[in-house]
């Protein structure tokens, strides 16, 4: 749909998307008042920022992990959690040559978003020179939510509005909150509402500052419930978000969508096959996403590096009326960070592995995957009970 006309629907719709009208008393008279509820300064551009990011054949690097998170990745091939290490990694990942053939976005903690290789360039036009659009994940983690079954809330919203102003001065142009649902604490009424909630006014405010959000509800592997179960919550989750993405004004041409695939909790006795999990996640989307939204960008949740392709390639052998796509974090680093070990002579070695990850989620975007030729490292799980990110 042309931006202009999308301008246009926008105003023509003032009752919902522009402007509400109240009734005031004023006396023993009444009025009508329209009181305008955001400004649409940035309608356009948001629009274009999304479709970019889902463009044919490209996904998302997700690595803004907090520097807590980083540091267990570090430790895992035996390096320190310092800022140079930080640097180093992030240095090696978005550098790799021909990134952008495959990632149309790159998702990155607030330290990063700053820092510049060490020759000096910035991370940002690293990016930008490869076409891949940088992000900030601006969300502030996950604490104990009081009055649920042992579930969580997600923190962040005091001071975003002017926290996104300046990420996006800094080249920002998208943005990822990330919120859980935990299947065997409930979920809770008020866990789902209060993850929906604050889903919804981030989303609203990201807009507001030239942010295209990235809306993640995840509902975490965890659990022994069959396939059906997490159907039936996934469709409950994401009913609430789309209930308060609406009611907070929220423009669904200029959001992008991060869910977890719908599959068996991870405990559960029966696996299920790529194609099982894609017509049950397909069914759940048909159900409960409006075409307008231009991108699904799937988080890999714990799944190997090969499942969560093969899962992506199955959701593909048929159109869908979304760009159907990965925001991949633990499935596109895995391989890497083995390959490097935090060896110098490694790098190349290791950025080529990367590409590998990438070409091979690019495959799967466009249904042409095939699973061949993988290593046994791609093969492994990655799943932890109660991950934090
Ligand atoms: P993974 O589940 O793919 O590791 O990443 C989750 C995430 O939110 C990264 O931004």
């Amino acid at each position: 749909m042309a931006c202009a006309s999308l301008s246009k629907l926008n105003a023509a719709s003032s009752q919902w998307i522009g402007q509400q009208s109240f009734t005031q008393r004023k006396g023993s008279s009444t009025r009508r008042v329209s009181v305008p509820i955001r400004s649409k300064a940035y309608t356009e551009e948001l629009v274009q920022t999304a479709k970019s990011i889902a463009s044919p054949g490209r996904g998302i690097l997700a690595i803004d992990e907090s520097n807590a998170t980083c540091g267990k990745r570090l430790a895992s091939i035996g390096l320190d959690n310092t800022e140079v290490n930080r640097q180093a990694y992030r240095q090696l990942l978005l550098t790799t040559p021909g990134l952008g053939e495959s990632i149309s976005g790159a998702i990155l903690f607030e330290e990063t978003l700053y820092q510049s290789t060490t020759d000096g360039k910035k991370f940002v036009d690293c990016l930008r020179d490869e076409k891949i659009v940088p992000g900030i994940k601006v969300d502030k983690g996950l604490v104990p939510l009081p009055g649920s079954n042992n579930e969580s809330w997600c923190q962040g919203l005091d001071g975003l509005a002017s926290r996104s102003a300046e990420y996006y001065k800094q080249g920002a142009r998208f943005a990822k909150w990330r919120t859980v649902v935990s299947i065997p604490c409930g979920p809770s009424a008020l866990a789902v509402k209060e993850a929906a909630w604050g889903l919804a006014r981030y989303a609203a405010i990201s807009q507001d500052n030239g942010l295209v959000p990235i809306v993640e509800p995840e509902i975490l592997l965890d659990g022994d419930h069959p396939i059906d179960r997490t159907l039936e919550v996934a469709e409950k989750v994401w009913s609430e978000v789309f209930f308060y993405l609406a009611e907070n004004n929220v423009l669904f041409e200029g959001i992008l969508l991060k869910p977890s695939m719908v599959t068996p909790g991870a405990e559960h006795k029966e696996k299920a096959s790529p194609e099982t999990i894609a017509k049950y996640t397909l069914t759940m989307l048909k159900r409960r996403v409006p075409p307008a939204v231009p991108g699904i960008m799937f988080l890999s949740g714990g799944q190997s590096e090969l499942e969560a392709t093969l899962n992506l390639n199955a959701m593909n052998q048929s159109r869908n009326p979304w760009h159907v796509s990965f925001s991949y974090a633990r499935a596109l680093q895995n391989s890497v960070l083995k390959t490097w070990q935090g060896r110098p002579e490694n790098i190349e070695a290791a950025q080529k592995a990367l590409l590998a990850r990438a070409k091979a989620n690019s495959l799967a975007q466009l249904g042409k995957y095939s699973g061949e030729g993988e290593s046994e490292e791609a093969k492994k799980g990655m799943f932890v009970k109660g991950y934090t990110y």
